[in-house]
């Protein structure tokens, strides 16, 4: 089993993504060809154009990182593939992509959600982690707070209401004119900010481990509106610093107050929010002084790749779930859902 050569394969956003993994956590390649220059022009992701972009590299990628890994199709113990959630025609790409090789291999297809996945990454990451844990998973299309309680069996504690996390910061970079995608080039402009000059709102829900990001959102685009009104100079690092500030304070809260109620010492996080290093920060000192220890992945392994999914559907392999070549796409899967035919 600890031999086992797994391919993932995402393409549920804008990342056409292979990767090889032996034995679950030991990365042999990770192949990411991003779209991200082709969707720039657009400030944001155009499903067409991305299902398009999936089909052109998705072959390429696949043979690179059988080069990479140094093995060959006949190799690849089973193949892992994200079935969901995200846009519909780039992850019929995948889908369609891993059956025909599943199926002219004869080996098992794994279906994989999206969110385990970037849990997953955790345990490419850091082999020696285990669970339970709770993870914050915050990307452009989620933001939920997880009780991983075991390697594939979870329990979602918060989500958001509204917007994901990095979906505020694509907004809020597209307002402050920083371009796409928005979560580096804000936290780049907060470096040289004041944190304090604006006091945005931090939502607090009846589910205490919800998220709204819609107020904080409205908050910046009014402070902005103000400004100019007022025909004064807006300063877009003050703006950039004091957004992260509110944002962050209420993921850490909200993360650090799930794993006390979980009665856990370690905390993950993961998703392409998870790059951000001012959070990572806030959630160490945080987490430091519960006692809780913090595993966060790199980058590559934060934001979408196929190692993520190699991992998760690695465990899913173990339990034996696999499914037939009816898989299809499901842009809305929940965590959990059982698609399994
Ligand atoms: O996980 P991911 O690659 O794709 C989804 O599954 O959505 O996450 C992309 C999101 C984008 O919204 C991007 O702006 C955000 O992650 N992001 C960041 C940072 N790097 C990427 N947000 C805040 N700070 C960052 N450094
Ligand atoms: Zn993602």
């Amino acid at each position: 089993m600890d031999n086992v050569l797994i391919m993932g394969i995402e393409s549920s956003c804008d990342e056409t993504s292979v990767s090889i993994l032996s034995g679950g956590k030991t990365i042999l390649s990770n192949i990411i060809s991003s779209q991200i220059s082709i969707h720039r022009e657009f400030g944001g992701v155009v499903p067409e154009i991305a299902s398009r972009q999936h089909l052109e590299a998705i072959n390429g990628v696949m043979q690179a990182a059988l080069d990479e890994a140094g093995v060959t199709l006949a190799d690849i113990n089973a193949i892992a593939v994200t079935a969901g959630p995200g846009l519909v025609g780039a992850l019929l790409v995948g889908v369609s992509f891993a059956k025909a090789l599943a199926y002219s291999l004869g080996i098992p297809l794994i279906p994989v959600h999206h969110i385990e996945g970037h849990i997953s990454a955790n345990y490419v990451a850091h082999p020696d982690l285990e669970p339970p844990f709770v993870c914050l998973v915050a990307s452009g299309g989620h933001s939920h707070i997880v009780y991983a309680k075991d390697y594939s069996d979870f329990e979602i504690l918060g989500r958001t209401r509204d917007d994901a996390a990095g979906e505020a910061f694509d907004k809020i970079s597209r307002v402050l004119g920083l371009g796409y995608p928005g979560g580096p080039a804000v936290e780049k402009a907060a470096e040289s900010g004041n944190k304090t000059a604006f006091k945005f709102p931090r939502v607090h829900l009846d589910n205490r481990f919800d998220f709204s990001f819609s107020g904080v959102k409205t908050a910046v685009i009014n402070e902005i509106h103000k400004v100019k009104q007022k025909n004064e100079d807006l300063n877009i690092n003050d703006v950039a610093a004091s957004f992260q500030e509110a944002v962050t304070d209420i993921l850490v809260e909200n993360t650090i107050a799930a794993a006390k109620f979980k009665n856990v010492k370690t905390v993950c996080m993961a998703g392409g929010v998870a790059s951000n290093t001012y959070l990572k920060n806030k959630m160490a000192d945080s987490a430091s002084k519960c006692g809780i220890t913090l595993y966060s992945p790199p980058p590559v392994l934060c934001t979408d790749n196929a190692a993520m999914i190699a991992c998760a559907g690695y465990f899913e392999y173990k339990k034996g779930n696999f499914s037939d070549l009816s898989l299809n796409a499901y842009p809305s899967l929940q965590l959990g859902e059982n698609i399994i035919m």
